[in-house]
């Protein structure tokens, strides 16, 4: 786990923008971890969330989520990460992709706000593991060090 936290942190810290940054993020973790399906950053702006970078086999139609609306919404409402193990038996998850089972929502946070979240889905049911957890976690704190 280390050396991938190690790794995102020496890439984006080359980055010249905050979205570039996302960027990186998105594709090498999707790249290094083959669990994660699908890995998204959305930006929050005012009570919506917005998708800024994306990285997998297809484009979601949800770019835009209101805080408070599906799992991505209630992450960015508590300030909490949440961790669905079946995605099918939880109603507050909004569907995107038909190939998901499990997804993880990790608030980023700079200072004390919630800027946004990594969002992402497995077509695994139950994939992610407390150690999957920290290491979001880990980034989601890289990210907020690196918001302007
Ligand atoms: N499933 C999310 C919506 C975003 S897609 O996974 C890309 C949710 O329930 O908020």
């Amino acid at each position: 786990m280390n050396s991938i936290i190690e790794f995102l942190r020496e890439s984006t810290s080359s980055a010249s923008t905050f979205d570039e940054a996302c960027e990186i993020t998105v594709r090498e973790l999707r790249r290094l971890v083959p669990h994660f399906s699908w890995v998204g950053i959305y930006v929050r702006q005012g009570e919506e969330l917005v998708l800024t970078a994306w990285d997998g086999p297809e484009a979601t139609q949800h770019v835009r989520i209101s805080v408070g609306q599906g799992i991505c919404g209630l992450a960015a409402r508590t300030g909490e990460t949440v961790v669905v193990g079946d995605v099918n038996a939880d109603p507050r998850y909004l569907a995107c992709f038909p190939q998901t089972r499990s997804e993880i929502v990790v608030p980023i946070y700079a200072e004390d706000d919630v800027i946004g979240e990594i969002d992402i889905d497995s077509d695994k049911a139950n994939a992610f593991t407390d150690e999957d957890r920290q290491l979001v976690e880990r980034i989601a704190a890289t990210l907020g060090g690196l918001h302007p």
